[in-house]
């Protein structure tokens, strides 16, 4: 296998100065673009008394106005987009849990970048041209499917549409059509893991090396039961549809440290939440982009709600990002203690009897909210076990996050599967 660095894009070989000339050319022109072309920037630009002109430094960029989902649903569904229907080749919805979707759109060049960008994730993953990619990301409205696809085929991989669901068949086609690489939401692999082990067949003997998941937080605890269970290099892939789709940032496989974001094409601020305030690098916060590179649906400092921190380059000049710990929407505050999915994922996972599947259900009796965290007991775990394993896991929310919680051991292979991304929370609280 060729160094991964003789394989690097022309942007990827950027140094930081260059990168940072090449930014500000980018976000300038991007600015204008938007202004421009769309009635709503131009309205939210002049309300807060500011011109594409005034961005003169990648500083500048902070006195610009957000941009939130809010704003892209008062739009559906095209008038957020900057250039004519006509050009428009492509539309995907994004995951709206609640209301409208929210719709976004693609020129030409805009599916050309796409592809570009998965195809270097994939690449920074450890996948390579000629390899087979098995992708089980959902094709359809959802980008994971068809942005995995082109960016796979843009790289010279042979692809293989699975799309999520029949899981058997997913099982079958893996040990035939021998893939390398998989891209799924981890929570879906861990479906895979369960058909597998029914089946008979020994996950650590398949042809896969790499696999490329997201859309959907996980934790190195998962990182780790997925390495192990099926001997392969598990690797994080992040991205939104508002903003592209999946490529926004990927981890490189030769140092799992965080993902490298694509900063030539998306440029990325960390803010106060609540203030809205730009924190300085390593601080931890709100997730917030501008497009450089976008023509059909440029987007100004939009609000991801995802909660991370920005970190300097190590695997490439572009300044990575730190997991993520979850989003603003998913954090349960349980009698004033703040809570997210992630922080139960890593102590079920640490913990005997119990398997990588658990559920947080959330109640309220009279004025007091409850959550019982249902995880499922490992095949052969008996009474004590399971006992043990439910004192554990209440023990270690307790002394970890600092909140009492239930504990539910569930029957194995009982809770709900996933076929992509996987919902954890269950809200049964009827008034809030
Ligand atoms: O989930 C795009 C995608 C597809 C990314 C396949 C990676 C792989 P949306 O449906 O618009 O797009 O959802 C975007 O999913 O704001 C995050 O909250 C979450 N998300 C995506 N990737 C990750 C990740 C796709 N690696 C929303 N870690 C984002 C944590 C992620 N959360």
């Amino acid at each position: 296998m060729a160094d991964a660095t003789d394989l690097l894009d022309a942007g990827e070989r950027l140094g930081r100065e260059e990168l940072r000339e090449l930014q500000l050319e980018r976000l300038r022109a991007s600015l204008r673009h938007a202004y421009a072309n769309v009635p709503f920037y131009r309205e939210s630009f002049d309300k807060a008394g500011v011109r594409p002109e005034d961005c003169r430094s990648l500083a500048d960029l902070a006195r610009f106005p957000f941009t939130t989902k809010a704003d892209l649903r008062e739009n559906y569904p095209y008038g957020m987009f900057a250039v004519p229907r006509e050009r428009i080749r492509r539309l995907h919805a994004s995951s709206g849990t609640t209301g409208r979707p929210t719709v976004v759109g693609y020129t030409d060049n805009d599916l050309s970048m796409w592809a570009d960008m998965v195809a270097r994730s994939i690449r920074a993953a450890g996948g390579r041209a000629g390899d087979i990619v098995h992708v089980a990301y959902g094709y359809g409205l959802f980008t994971g499917g068809l942005g995995a696809h082109y960016g796979a085929e843009r790289l010279g991989c042979t692809v293989v549409p699975a799309s999520g669901g029949m899981t058997a068949r997913q099982v079958q086609l893996i040990q035939d059509l021998q893939p390398a690489v998989i891209m799924v939401t981890p929570s879906y692999m861990l479906t895979l893991l369960d058909e597998f082990e029914r089946q008979g067949v020994d996950p650590r003997g398949t042809s896969l090396r790499v696999g490329i998941f997201g859309a959907e937080p996980w934790t190195e605890q998962m990182r780790h039961e997925i390495e192990e269970r099926f001997a392969i290099d598990a690797v994080d892939i992040y991205g939104l549809s508002e903003v592209i789709g999946p490529g926004v940032a990927q981890e490189c496989v030769e140092t799992k440290d965080g993902l490298t974001l694509w900063e030539d094409h998306f440029y990325p601020e960390v803010v106060d939440p609540i203030t809205g305030e730009v924190l300085p690098e390593g601080e931890r916060g709100e997730l917030v982009f501008t497009s450089l590179t976008k023509e059909a649906m440029p987007v100004v400092r939009y609000r991801t709600r995802d909660l991370t921190r920005l970190l300097p380059g190590t695997a490439r000049a572009f300044r990575r990002m730190e997991k993520i710990t979850g989003r603003s929407d998913d954090m349960v505050i349980l009698r004033g203690v703040n809570l997210f999915p992630t922080q139960i994922e890593e102590i079920v996972l640490r913990t005997p009897g119990v398997a990588p599947h658990f559920q947080l259900r959330l109640t309220r009796e009279g004025r007091l909210d409850r959550l019982t965290v249902r995880a499922e007991a490992r095949a052969g775990a008996g009474p004590e076990a399971r006992e043990a394993a439910a004192r554990s896991i209440c023990a270690a929310v307790k002394d970890g996050i600092g909140v009492s919680v239930d504990v539910e051991i569930v029957e194995p292979e009982s809770l709900e599967r996933s076929v992509g991304k996987i919902r954890r929370i269950v809200d049964l609280r009827t008034q809030r």
